[in-house]
């Protein structure tokens, strides 16, 4: 076993390796986030996390050599993973990590949930066809309710259900052809910052700018408006007045007969840019959004792809928000951590004929099962108060570190969807510092080392981004504020 591992199966395993000890719903205390400034160890030697000193091995190396150049994760995260439970993974060499990624967002309940191992052995008992492409089974119709029951109120009479397969990905193409069909129109708005997605169209409406430069000649007609950031306003002014000012833009652009924008078919919008950064939007702003698009016919897409499923704090972020969208985009947690997309619209949407949306993979038994089960969890267990709490604390923690290190410019988020925006900390530059994307690495790198898990992104990946499964516990929260706070240490002394 590699020095200073600890793993998942034996009697070094860590007391939140068993998840039984590490979440109790009922009994969860968020902890007094004044407390956290006298307890947390940053740093301290007597903090208790490993220090993996080597990277790489067999099954990277193989992998390099036969996968394709555009993967992505194995090479700032090269470990090759066998084994998870709870927030925890264990790699090849028997090491232990916590892991804030969670499979971007997809595993709600953590790794090896026994709620989720058990929809899957009790729906493979049952001998289901495995896929049935959109033909109606128990475990669908099971999901279905599970689902609808889990929206609000309005949603249960006046919404239908599309079912994709199963990338958000492909849930995002099948909104733009919803509204397309029944708008009649072509144009759609996106805003600067958002992903929804690597396929040709949703490529089209996302902004990271590598994968599109390098295929050109994107599907859709789309405008991009600018997102509010009360750290990088676009405006140069942030707060309130920045919101005020974007909306005025944009119903100027819809009602000016020359701005050279036509009434698009749709406007697509994350709550909170996971990928661009986490920046969440701000309530009022998506009312003024929600009013402005309602007013001109223009059917509101909130993509809830990564935010969905109790993620910030609500059930869909846009309950923060209070709005009722028009279609509703849903993948990652609501499978359980199996494959599954759909779309939620309303009625009046419902224009497209038999087959304008098919694809195989659209009835995966299985993650009817588990996303089920994922959904009656996440209520009756109400973790999505609960991760507005652990968010809250990790938030705080963070906020402490920062105050020691110049180098994190920003601390923002909502829930579990928290990021860290690492910046020049000599710049003096207003209104904020230049980015600061090798550090992030470095950062991210030292985090690996002391067993921690965590994704960049953001404008030029200089955001670290922390997204733990719900189930998380506090004293987990406080490990990895621990960690995160030693490898910043660690990161600017190089
Ligand atoms: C907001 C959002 N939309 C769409 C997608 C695309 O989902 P997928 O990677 O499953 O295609 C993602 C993926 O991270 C996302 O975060």
């Amino acid at each position: 076993m590699a020095e200073g591992a600890q793993t998942l199966a034996g009697g070094d395993a860590p007391r939140s390796g068993d998840l039984k000890s590490t979440f109790n719903p009922q009994g969860v205390q968020a902890g007094s986030i004044d407390e956290l400034d006298r307890d947390l160890q940053i740093g301290a030697d007597k903090a208790q996390f490993p220090l993996y000193s080597s990277f790489g091995n067999d099954l990277l190396t193989r992998q390099a050599e036969i996968e394709s150049n555009a993967r992505t994760y194995p090479r700032k995260i090269p470990l090759a993973l066998k084994r998870g439970r709870g927030i925890y993974v264990e790699d090849t060499e028997g090491r232990t990590f916590i892991d804030c990624l969670a499979g971007a967002g997809a595993l709600a309940l953590g790794h090896s949930h026994p709620v989720v191992i058990e929809a899957i052995q009790s729906a493979l008992a049952e001998e289901p066809p495995l896929q049935i492409l959109d033909l109606p089974t128990p475990l669908k119709d099971r999901f279905t309710r599970e689902l609808f029951d889990s929206l609000p109120a309005a949603f249960q009479e006046n919404y239908k259900i599309q079912f994709c397969g199963p990338s958000g990905a492909d849930a995002v193409e099948a909104a733009l052809k919803l509204v397309k069909t029944a708008t009649g129109r072509r144009g759609l708005v996106s805003f600067s910052g958002a992903y929804h997605g690597m396929t040709h169209a949703t490529l089209s409406l996302t902004g990271e700018p590598t994968p599109r430069r390098a295929v050109g000649g994107l599907g859709a007609e789309v405008q991009f408006l600018p997102f509010p950031s009360e750290y990088r306003c676009p405006f140069g002014i942030g707060g309130e007045a920045s919101a005020a000012i974007s909306a005025r833009y944009i119903e100027t652009l819809f009602d000016d007969p020359n701005s050279g924008v036509l009434t698009p078919a749709g406007m697509i919008i994350e709550v909170i840019q996971g990928e661009g950064g986490v920046i969440a939007a701000p309530d009022g702003w998506l009312r003024q959004l929600r009013d402005i698009t309602k007013a001109r016919g223009i059917p509101l897409i909130v993509d809830e792809v990564q935010t969905g499923l109790g993620r910030t704090g609500r059930l869909y972020a846009f309950e923060h928000a209070g709005i009722e969208p028009d279609v509703v985009v849903l993948s990652k947690a609501i499978g359980g951590g199996l494959p599954l997309s759909v779309v939620v619209y309303h009625r009046d949407l419902d224009q497209w004929k038999s087959g304008a949306h098919a694809g195989t993979f659209r009835g995966n038994q299985l993650a009817f099962a588990t996303g089920a089960a994922t959904i009656s969890y996440v209520r009756q267990n109400s973790l999505d108060s609960h991760a507005a709490k652990m968010g809250e604390r990790l938030m705080a923690g963070l906020r402490v570190i920062a105050e020691e290190h110049p180098c994190i410019g920003d601390v923002r988020g909502r829930g579990l969807m928290v990021g860290v925006e690492i910046v020049d900390g000599d710049a003096t530059n207003a209104p904020a510092p230049d980015p600061a994307p090798t550090l992030a690495k470095t950062i991210q790198h030292e985090c690996l080392r002391r067993g921690l898990i965590l994704e960049l992104g953001g404008r030029f990946g200089a955001v670290v981004r922390f997204l733990p499964p719900l189930i998380i516990a506090q004293d987990e929260i406080d490990a990895i504020l621990e960690r995160f706070g030693a490898s910043v240490v660690a990161a600017r002394r190089q």
